[in-house]
């Protein structure tokens, strides 16, 4: 059957304009009803900008970082926004061109010559942003993070957790944190040949300690990883990274790396002192998982492992503008669980949900621990590709669905999940998502009941403005307007 397209091109292609204001107002247009219950801030991090003076960047993973903050407070929202102000940002900002090559897309103009051996890349600050320790820090997987301050989001500078991490030394944009003492897990991988991945926990009083430095065979693409209580674990995707392309100038990094189809996922299993199981599943390539938990039966330990799943990796061919990228010929994402058997090594994989997704997420309480509840976004339809305009709620143990599609002109991204401060059930809650939309030309924040997401959203809040499409965020019970 052929199905029509959920969506007009055009459309889609608007949420990729530049954000070039810094705002900070109270909104004072919202549809329904905020719950008083509903208090605190989200965060959110993306490309702000996709183009220095009219010259765009290749790649919207390239755009500078830009961090919104969402105030919920007695029924009201403020919303504020700011760029990361990085030594590179201001300088190319003071330019008024690209100065730096980007990993995903963007090269310097002016061909090879002026990128031939240009390895410099600008910390863009644009993939998560994250409020711990109270400190807000956002988060570039390629470099340390950079502090804010949470109130302005004012850029305060790198952030070294009180000089233990050092030049050179790299911080994930995935921290996860152990939902019974708080602290943040980390890592950073100095990819190469042969890989060295250490591993990181950062304490509530800001105390970063190393506790894992292992060198690995291959080249590793680690976008993200999961902790349980005993374990952290990483998919280590198959994948060959070709350097000449990109240190010659003719390339930009992630357009020379490829999928290896018949070279096994390899599933990194640390357990808390460092120590390293490697066990191996089928070819697949992995950004993000949704969660992972332990089973102990007589003495045997099974790892359930979930995340989603692409059949290669889906990088954008050198010299494709992503904005004419056809959706039909990109690989779609699914939902796919790993049963992780320790002892013998064996390991089952199977999808759990078919239809195109990306960005899960679940209830914090629940990181680590078997859980019921993923939220995500997904395409309109049920098959093929499209950008993601639904948000998904999935049951990982009886398989049921349900779906809020914004379509045909509402575009989403990752939803993220607020408990309910007196909540008792895991999905008592509000997904809280930002939406683009194409016909008004600006972005809502939408509300939708958790528990029943089919439902009409609790409430929505029209911005004045758009926000271009974004990455990653967080959100945190802490307020600081009134
Ligand atoms: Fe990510």
């Amino acid at each position: 059957m052929v199905q029509t397209s959920s969506f007009s091109k055009s459309d889609w292609q608007k949420g990729y304009k530049s954000l070039k204001t810094e705002y900070s107002y109270w909104v004072d247009d919202i549809e329904g009803e905020l719950p008083k219950a509903l208090q605190g801030t989200l965060f959110r991090n993306g490309p702000g900008l996709l183009d220095v003076n009219g010259d765009r960047y290749g790649h919207p993973f390239d755009g500078d970082g830009m961090v919104s903050s969402i105030t919920f407070t007695d029924g009201k929202v403020h919303f504020a926004n700011s760029f990361v102000k990085t030594p590179e940002f201001l300088a190319e900002q003071e330019a008024g061109k690209i100065l730096y090559r980007g990993v995903f897309g963007t090269q310097r103009s002016g061909g090879f010559l002026q990128n031939i051996f240009n390895l410099k890349l600008k910390n863009l600050a644009n993939t998560n942003v994250i409020y711990h320790g109270q400190k807000l820090l956002a988060l570039w997987e390629a470099s340390r993070p950079y502090r804010l301050n949470p109130e302005t989001l004012e850029t305060i500078g790198i952030e070294n957790f009180d000089g233990n991490l050092n030049p050179g030394e790299v911080f994930t944009a995935h921290p996860k944190f152990d939902p019974i003492t708080g602290d943040m897990y980390g890592f950073g991988v100095d990819a190469g040949p042969k890989s060295t991945i250490n591993l990181y926990k950062v304490d509530l009083q800001g105390t970063l300690t190393k506790f894992a430095n292992q060198k690995v065979d291959g080249f590793c693409f680690l976008h993200d990883f999961v902790i349980t209580p005993n374990y952290a674990i990483f998919a280590q995707n198959p994948v060959k990274f070709n350097p000449l392309p990109f240190i010659l100038g003719f390339k930009p990094a992630a357009t020379c790396i490829d999928l290896q189809p018949q070279t096994p996922t390899k599933l990194l299993i640390f357990d808390r002192t460092g120590k390293l199981i490697t066990l191996e599943t089928d070819p697949c390539f992995i950004f993000h998982h949704a969660n992972a938990y332990e089973t102990h039966t007589d003495g045997n330990t099974q790892i359930i492992l979930d995340s989603i799943c692409y059949s290669d990796y889906p990088k954008l061919e050198a010299g494709i503008d992503f904005l004419d990228v056809n959706f039909d010929q990109v690989i779609p994402g699914q939902f796919c669980r790993f049963e992780i058997d320790v002892a013998s090594g064996k390991v089952n994989k199977s999808i759990l949900q078919e239809r195109s997704c990306e960005f899960p997420v679940i209830h914090s309480a629940y990181v680590g621990q078997n859980y019921r509840y993923c939220y995500m976004g997904a395409i309109a339809k049920d098959s093929g590709n499209a950008p993601l305009q639904a948000i998904l709620k999935l049951d990982v143990q009886t398989g049921e669905k349900q779906i809020h599609s914004f379509a045909p002109r509402g575009f989403v991204g990752e939803p993220t999940f607020i408990p309910h401060p007196e909540g008792t059930q895991e999905d008592q809650g509000w997904l809280v998502v930002l939406v683009f939309d194409a016909e008004c030309d600006r972005t809502d924040i939408v509300v939708l009941d958790a528990e029943n997401i089919t439902n009409s959203p609790v409430a929505t809040i029209h911005l004045k403005h758009h926000i271009p499409f974004g990455l990653h965020g967080s959100f945190t019970h802490e307020t600081w307007r009134s």
